[in-house]
């Protein structure tokens, strides 16, 4: 564990995520993710490898069980999806369009925009854009996961974690073949990854503590992802995406529960200043995961300026309510894991500003996860 000074001050926003004012929307919206013509990208992982020659399995009986479970979840990608199933996206972009549907856009007044003089056409463009644009972050998301509880299997100390994380790789490369499957066959077009999301992949696979890669995948990537999938799941009603959606989020439940559990363990032995850092680093994945979501990369494809993107959806106040409902999983579990009043109530106060703290009495994870265990694949009320 890196050596940390106990008196230090808590770090300014401009020292976490570059910007002071978290609402600084120039810099959120001029932030686009573009394609530079490579096929492949590298980043260093600092974090060291750990053997373990203590082999005694089930000596943490909640991550054992979690184990066992997860064997007998897997479902098979190519096999039991109906790929078969004809979906036609730009029908069903412009019946979206029909009842209301305006891609990421809610409530906003488009007056002095750009968008106030568009007509049907370049609505249902828009909705087919969003929709490749949602489906492809969540297969860069999903990438982002494969690598990182691959991370997790070489740097957790723990047999039972080594065990757990490594069902959990088969999960999440299910997970990416399924939604590029469906990017590929069902829909027209991908996107590049999404700028702030790219952002938080390269700092959570550069952290050299080994804890890290679970706060910020377990707990903030994947518990937005599971937020998402489960908004998702309840809005289409396409077969095919709905059932793939119903499966993956039930694998997302238990992935969530497994970051919680071991953070808990790890947790209760550090001391104040090591907890501080990592307020600050949940802090900053929850501000890139709220940025990720304003669709930098769809504005910039249909030539929407950056502010003009802005004032239509950060300002949107439905909008702002679903991206704050994106937060229901993540704040109640940085809430468990005894984040939110550490320092003082360092991260409350973010979250606070942040408009999710709303969300730290929402049933955690753990409670999702006993839901599926009761017989049914699916996470409570979604179905
Ligand atoms: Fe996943
Ligand atoms: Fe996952």
């Amino acid at each position: 564990m890196t050596t940390v000074d106990n008196n230090a001050p808590m770090l300014s926003n401009q020292e976490i995520i570059g910007r002071e004012d978290i609402n600084d929307l120039q810099a959120i919206f001029e932030s686009v993710g573009r394609d530079d013509g490579s096929v492949v990208k590298t980043v260093d992982n600092n974090c060291p490898t750990m053997f373990t020659w203590d082999y005694e399995k089930g000596s943490r009986p909640k991550l054992d069980k979690l184990y066992e479970k997860a064997k007998t979840a897997q479902w098979n990608g190519s096999t039991d999806l109906p790929w078969d199933t004809l979906v036609d996206q730009e029908k069903i972009a412009h019946q979206s369009y029909l009842d209301g549907s305006r891609g990421p856009i809610a409530s906003a007044s488009l007056d002095g925009t750009q968008l106030a003089t568009w007509g049907e056409k370049e609505w249902v463009t828009l909705n087919m854009e969003y929709q490749n644009w949602m489906l492809s972050q969540f297969m860069h998301g999903e990438q982002g996961a494969l690598l990182c509880t691959a991370k997790i299997v070489e740097t957790v100390p723990w047999i039972d974690a080594k065990y757990y994380a490594s069902t959990q790789v088969m999960d999440e490369a299910r997970h990416v073949e399924v939604f590029s499957r469906y990017l590929d066959t069902k829909l027209n077009g991908h996107y590049v990854m999404n700028s702030h999301l790219g952002l938080l992949l390269d700092d959570i696979v550069q952290d050299s503590r080994w804890d890290m890669t679970y706060l910020g995948m377990q707990i903030m990537v994947e518990g937005l992802a599971l937020a998402a999938f489960g908004y998702m799941h309840a809005m289409t009603e396409e077969p095919l995406l709905k059932k793939l959606l119903r499966y993956v989020m039930a694998d997302e439940a238990r992935h969530v529960a497994f970051g919680v559990l071991s953070l808990q363990e790890i947790y209760s032995e550090m001391n104040a200043a090591e907890i501080r850092e990592r307020q600050e680093f949940a802090f900053e994945a929850a501000l890139r995961m709220r940025d990720r979501m304003q669709g930098q990369e769809i504005w910039d494809r249909v030539g929407v300026t950056p502010r003009d993107a802005a004032q239509v959806t950060m300002m949107d106040p439905d909008r702002v309510l679903f991206q704050s409902a994106l937060f229901s999983k993540i704040v109640p579990n940085c809430k468990k894991l005894g984040l939110l009043d550490a320092a003082d109530g360092w991260l409350r106060t973010k979250f606070t500003e942040m408009g999710v703290i709303a969300f730290e009495d929402f049933e955690d994870t753990t409670l999702d996860l006993d839901a599926n265990a009761e017989g049914s694949p699916v996470l409570r009320g979604v179905e």
